[in-house]
């Protein structure tokens, strides 16, 4: 089974997902800057993932801080922060992660510099281990809304690649199918940066679980035809009132699904959960580069440069990685504490709670 990211001998490994699924590469870092990179330019995507490598970068820039002074250490700690904190701006998990590795700074301002640096690589590497842990639960909460013969529509990819392992919408479904349930998933392409069909796609058919690829145009008349019986996906941002933000198109499959009377599931950790933020039309949207759209990437068997070009020269382009889903076509939020339901201020700030 492939790792997504691991901390090993001080330095940090990542799959690179660009690469999927034709080539398995494994990137080795050693320079905090080079994981703010590899963020931006998304060898590691998907929230939690984000928020893990955000961690370990975080600690990667912490040992390469020369001095035994603690003012000037917690200086260029809090910039090494900044730093991680500027990659992409919304998936909510990347700065609760680094939330976390300044709190250990905070909490044991006693210690030595020395000290400092390994317990912020044993905080990166904690994140890590509890991630897989949180998502196995949220398997096993989400599980029940899944029936033996059911086949699932997903979007963009919420798996093992989208987290340190396991999956939060892969992950429920992948805690059905081992409770013997026999389960049919369907994945849309996910344009323009295809995570379903290069991420997805792979990672269940490696799982043998039995995986059909449709572009995102297909999923209404798949919806429409009987074919689908529930949705689930994961999520980068949650307002408190249940809006939840995900890769561009999570919104539309919302709207169809709602038409066609099927349960549409959000699968996420308190982690990706945002209470400080109201509605999601406070969610900050990421724009990327339009070349994602005007352009597909050359298979990685080809040098780079050899994109195809698929639009026009100079043709204005609008490239939204995500949308918001408001609150009212959303059947559950299921998280590692437990599903939440509307109303959902309230059902999610009683599973902060328990
Ligand atoms: O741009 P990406 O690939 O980082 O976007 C990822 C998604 O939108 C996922 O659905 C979301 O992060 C949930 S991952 C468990």
């Amino acid at each position: 089974m492939f790792k997504t990211i691991e901390w090993k001998d001080n330095k940090v490994i990542m799959i690179d997902q660009r690469l999927l699924p034709t080539q398995e590469v494994y990137r080795k870092y050693t320079d905090f800057l080079d994981v703010a990179e590899a963020i931006r330019e998304m060898v590691v995507r998907g929230a939690p993932a984000i928020g893990v490598a955000a961690a370990m970068g975080a600690a990667l820039g912490a040992l390469d801080i020369k001095t035994d002074n603690k003012n000037i250490f917690l200086k260029a700690f809090e910039r090494v922060c900044d730093v991680m904190a500027h990659t992409r701006p919304t998936a909510v998990n990347l700065f609760w992660a680094i939330e976390r590795m300044k709190k250990v700074v905070k909490k044991n301002h006693k210690f030595t510099v020395e000290e400092l640096k390994q317990k912020l690589v044993q905080e990166a590497k904690t994140i890590c281990r509890e991630d897989i842990e949180i998502n196995r639960r949220m398997g096993k909460h989400g599980s029940k809304f899944i029936k033996n013969g059911d086949t699932v529509l997903t979007h963009c990819n919420a798996g093992a690649l989208a987290t340190a392992g396991y999956g939060t919408a892969l992950g429920v479904i992948r805690a059905a199918v081992e409770e013997g349930k026999k389960i049919k998933v369907f994945a849309d392409e996910t344009r323009p940066f295809l995570q379903g069909a290069r991420l997805t796609a792979w990672e269940l058919m490696k799982d043998k679980i039995d995986v059909t690829l449709i572009t995102d145009n297909m999923a209404g008349y798949m919806m429409k035809k009987g074919v689908i019986d529930l949705v689930i996906v994961g999520a980068d941002r949650i307002a408190s009132n249940g809006d939840t933000a995900n890769k561009i198109g999570t919104y539309s499959v919302a709207v169809l699904a709602r038409e066609h009377k099927i349960p549409f599931y959000v699968a996420a950790p308190l982690s990706t959960i945002d209470l400080k933020i109201k509605s999601g039309d406070k969610i900050p949207i990421e724009e990327r580069d339009k070349r994602e759209v005007t352009h597909i990437p050359a298979p990685a068997s080809i040098k780079q440069g050899k994109d195809i070009q698929i639009a026009p020269d100079n043709v204005k382009v609008k490239n939204p990685a995500f949308d918001v889903t408001p609150n009212k076509f959303i059947t559950a939020i299921i998280t590692e504490k437990g599903a939440a339901k509307k109303p959902f201020d309230k059902s999610l700030k009683m599973l902060f709670s328990r």
